[in-house]
């Protein structure tokens, strides 16, 4: 057993760990990674955003939307194909060597920045010792100790008792970015980011698609006005999403998958090829520390920490999907870098208030900050200001037509509060609005700059001008 010492012993290699081990390693510290992640039986960096999660999802996505828009919008361009079909083995070994050129990335950065890369799982004791094993082992094969210990072990899909994992029939969202070939009914468990963007992929290569949602509202965290529109803009797109439908049982017979659900008529039975469970995940922090450390956990097992990601006990930081907060990559990366470089003496702080969010449908649907809701119930006085993207000379051309752009800012300061997008390239307009609110931008501020023509970015212009109702290619 090898016993090894160093400044910062981060666990988990995921956007949070591996973010945290380089930033760490660029400032000056010693650093070991512990990562107990295998793809195909081979240790991988970059945790579930790579392998499982934020990136083959993004590759799936791209392939769906290609085929689906050379069925549906070709025509509409004159470019008529003939006898398009889908290769799902060549979509998923494309899916694959994308993960795996990104994986391999991360490695080399390890390698460049000279961190000490150590596969297993780790168990965290008191005096801020890594005990590492091998799977399966109850014998310790390295030991680590440092000063300085980051937990970055991220989430795993929850669980469903009615719905367990059947081969070839009931799957997490590993298994729904797996499938070899397009089954002709698919159903999901939960209609919220995952559900919706693998949802979405199927429907697109042919799957009819129904999504079974517990809450009778649907996307709750966002903006009203925008939920409504993505949600009329998924049903015309085929996908059935189901409101209210609480699951009461599912059985595999003769090759289905049969669902009995309840929803406000009653009990409703439907049968499926497949079906996905993507009910939400929950925080990995269980089988990392014994009852001797003294670390906090939460009642819904999230490590307990403070604005600065500190654990109850003094040298232990926990960031990214195991603490709280949204379970999103790039969240777990700011953690990271700050947490690095408070270890390093330095100040840095994430805002919390100012980190978007992102479903990569089509049209994405994109937000940060506060919704009209949530100013509303908070008292706070706002002015609103609103953009059909129907009204966009870009979106027309493009054929991207659904949606809209939403700016809320606060009546008196005409402070930017929040911005809310549902159209196509969500994802990329909405950086335009964390950085004018991470400036402390107002409303007259995006009015008073020059956007090009035509741009998707002009939407932001002129909601932001229809704040005072001055928008131009809109009635106000
Ligand atoms: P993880 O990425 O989960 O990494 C944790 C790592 O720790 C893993 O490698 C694990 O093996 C390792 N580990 C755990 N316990 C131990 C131990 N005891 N010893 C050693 N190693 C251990 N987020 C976005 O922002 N954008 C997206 O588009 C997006 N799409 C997603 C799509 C899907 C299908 C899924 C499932 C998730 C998606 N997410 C997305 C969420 C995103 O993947 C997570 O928020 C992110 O991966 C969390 O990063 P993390 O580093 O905290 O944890
Ligand atoms: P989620 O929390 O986004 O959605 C789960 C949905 O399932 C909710 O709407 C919930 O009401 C519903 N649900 C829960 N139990 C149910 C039941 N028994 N029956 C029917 N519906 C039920 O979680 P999801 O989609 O699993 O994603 C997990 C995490 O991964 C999220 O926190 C998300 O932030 C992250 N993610 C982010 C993406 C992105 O940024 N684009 C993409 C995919 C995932």
């Amino acid at each position: 057993m090898s016993n090894s010492r160093f400044d910062v012993v981060v666990i988990g290699a995921g956007p949070a760990g591996y973010v945290a081990a380089i930033r760490c390693a660029q400032l000056g510290l010693t650093v070991a990674c512990v990562d107990e992640w295998l793809n195909k039986g081979e240790p991988t960096l970059g945790g579930t955003c790579l392998n499982v999660g934020c990136i083959p999802s993004k590759a799936l996505l791209e392939s769906s939307h290609l085929f689906a828009s050379s069925r549906n919008d070709f025509p509409d361009h004159g470019i008529n194909v003939k006898g398009v079909s889908i290769d799902v083995n060549q979509m998923m070994a494309r899916k694959n060597k994308v993960v795996n050129e990104l994986t391999n990335g991360i490695n080399s950065l390890f390698k460049i920045n000279k961190i000490t890369r150590v596969h297993g799982h780790a168990r965290l004791s008191p005096e801020k010792i890594v005990k590492v094993y091998d799977r399966g082992s109850p014998h310790t094969r390295e030991t680590l100790e440092a000063d300085n210990i980051i937990i970055a072990t991220g989430s795993s899909a929850i669980k469903l008792e009615r719905a367990p994992k059947t081969d070839g029939y009931i799957f997490d969202s590993s298994g729904a970015l797996e499938f070899d070939t397009v089954p002709k009914t698919l159903g999901v468990i939960g209609a919220g980011a995952i559900g919706l963007e693998l949802g979405t992929v199927w429907s697109r290569l042919g799957s009819e698609v129904v999504l079974l949602e517990c809450m009778d509202t649907f996307l709750p965290a966002a903006d009203r006005h925008i939920s409504r529109a993505a949600f009329r803009s998924y049903q015309q797109q085929g996908l059935d999403i189901r409101l209210d439908a609480r699951l009461l049982s599912t059985s595999v017979k003769q090759k289905k998958v049969h669902v009995t659900y309840e929803d406000t008529r009653g009990a409703q039975q439907i049968k499926f090829d497949k079906l996905v469970v993507a009910v939400g995940r929950k925080p990995n922090s269980d089988y990392l520390f014994g009852d001797e450390m003294a670390l906090e956990i939460d009642e819904r097992e999230f490590i307990h920490v403070n604005k600065y990601c500190e654990t109850s006990v003094p040298g232990i930081y926990a960031i990214g999907d195991v603490v709280r907060g949204p379970m999103l990559a790039h969240k777990g990366s700011e953690e990271a870098v700050m947490v690095a470089e408070r270890i390093a003496g330095q100040k840095s702080a994430v805002n919390y208030d100012l980190i978007p969010s992102v479903i990569y449908t089509h049209p994405e649907v994109a937000w940060v900050g506060k919704t009209e809701h949530a100013c509303n119930t908070a008292g706070i006085p706002i002015n609103v200001g609103m953009f059909p993207m129907a009204a966009s000379g870009r979106a027309k051309a493009a054929g991207a037509t659904d949606g809209m752009v939403k700016i809320i800012a606060h009546q008196e300061t005409d402070r930017i509060l929040g911005v809310h997008i549902c159209a196509a390239q969500a994802s990329e307009l909405i950086a335009q609005a964390v950085t004018a609110m991470e400036m402390g931008a107002s409303a007259e501020d995006i009015a008073l700059t020059v956007f090009a023509h035509p741009t998707l970015s002009e939407s932001i212009h002129e909601a932001a001008l229809s704040v005072h109702n001055r928008a131009i290619h809109v009635k106000n």
